[in-house]
């Protein structure tokens, strides 16, 4: 069909035909039949049409409130990490149910609306395209475009103003919504601040940094508690004083081939054993040292027989305790959990990308992505018998490839 179809059109030609006759003809070239067209509403001012247009707005509106409840609750809601009982947890385990319902209804709101006018105000029309190969001609180009000057015009948005105002405000919005949380990922990796339980805020510090300021880091592990309800005269209440998060760890408390997760506790927040007091509140601290990014690490007690074959990292030779050998949780690939230490082979494995350490080989890689070991936490037992940290790590945690020495 298109073959019979001129081709060749001169500038003058071109500039001589309406955008009608150039649009016709752009399907024309294109091998397009246009096999039912039917304008929604062919009577000018139908209520019907002020109606379809009205529910579209009404859609945009939905979406722009909601884009802009969105970005205050963002904002302004109060984020942080509050205990149960504490005030002000009620708010906070709203936060990110209330991000994922605003953006959910600001990003609905948006498609009703196209859909709603898609449906409902733009012609019907079907048409039927046969492919063919090879680059546009000039005068496809230029068909092209009056063809989409044509969609433009039969949209009718052009003389919608209105619709054309809430469009773009909730397209505005709905970008917002999902360019805004990208602000909260930007990081000034060398910015310092007050040193405590989760570093100093830069990517080289953790809570066991604590120890090179002389602060005494017993290895603990989670006990997973959880804040306890109080009846009293007053009535019933939660509360989490006298709980204990973390608790210190003995050597004799890991079964020979095992695995515990540690972290950092500082003998000040220390409520467990003869120091128990019911009355202390240290919870919160000891729920940052088990939130501090690079707080984890794994205590693996290694068989003797497996011990006695473990090849040490050289400045390294007195960072274990006997069988006992820490080495930091976060992989050294881009960071995940290394959770997994299988005790038959010594080997500690990354679930996210198949990266495995050998234990017996100071946290080697020995498959898989990463390419640095784990770094390892110096570690001894003190006087009571409870492991502590000997020491600082000597380098980086995780995927941090700078400021690293290996
Ligand atoms: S993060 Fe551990 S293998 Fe990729």
């Amino acid at each position: 069909m298109s073959n019979e179809v001129k081709k060749n059109y001169t500038a003058q030609e071109l500039n001589a035909m309406s955008n009608d006759e150039l649009a016709r003809l752009g399907t024309e070239l294109d091998d397009v039949t246009v096999a039912y067209r039917k304008e929604r509403f062919p009577v000018p001012n139908d209520p019907a049409e002020k109606r379809a247009a009205r529910n579209v707005g009404i859609w945009l509106v939905v979406g722009i409130i909601a884009a802009i409840a969105f970005l205050g609750v963002y904002i302004f809601w109060p984020w942080e990490f509050r205990n149960l009982g504490e005030e002000g947890h009620m708010w906070h385990t709203f936060y990110t149910p209330m991000l994922g319902l605003t953006s959910g209804i600001s990003i609905l709101g948006l498609g009703m609306a196209v859909i709603l006018y898609v449906k409902n105000i733009i012609p019907e029309e079907i048409s039927v395209q046969r492919r063919h190969d090879g680059p546009s001609s000039e005068v496809d180009r230029r068909t092209l475009t009056a063809l989409l000057n044509d969609s433009w015009t039969t949209s009718t948005l052009g003389r919608r103003k209105a619709l054309q105002g809430l469009l773009g405000g909730a397209g505005i919005l709905a970008g917002l919504v999902i360019v805004a949380p990208l602000g909260g990922m930007i990081k000034n990796p060398w910015k310092r601040g007050e040193m405590n339980i989760m570093g100093d805020g830069t990517l080289w510090t953790s809570g066991w940094t604590l120890q090179e300021q002389g602060v005494k880091l017993y290895l603990a592990r989670d006990t997973g508690a959880i804040a306890e309800n109080h009846t009293g005269e007053a009535g019933s209440h939660w509360s989490t004083v006298g709980v204990s998060r973390l608790v210190r760890v003995r050597p004799e408390d890991l079964d020979a081939g095992g695995m515990e997760t540690v972290y950092p506790l500082p003998e000040s927040l220390v409520n467990d054993g003869d120091l128990f007091d019911p009355q202390a509140s240290v919870y919160t601290e000891q729920m940052h040292s088990i939130h501090g990014p690079r707080n984890p690490v794994m205590l693996i007690r290694l068989r003797t027989e497996d011990a006695q074959k473990a090849i040490e990292r050289q400045g390294q030779e007195d960072f274990h305790y006997g069988d006992y050998y820490a080495y930091s949780k976060i992989c050294t690939h881009i960071g995940c959990p290394t959770s997994l230490f299988e005790a038959q082979t010594n080997r500690i494995l990354c679930p996210c990308h198949q990266s495995q350490f050998d234990a017996l080989q100071y946290g080697k890689p020995v498959f898989g992505p990463a390419a640095r070991a784990l770094p390892q936490l110096p570690i001894e037992v003190d006087e009571e018998g409870y492991l502590i940290a000997a020491g600082n790590f000597v380098e980086s945690v995780g995927a941090a490839f700078w400021e690293r020495r290996s």
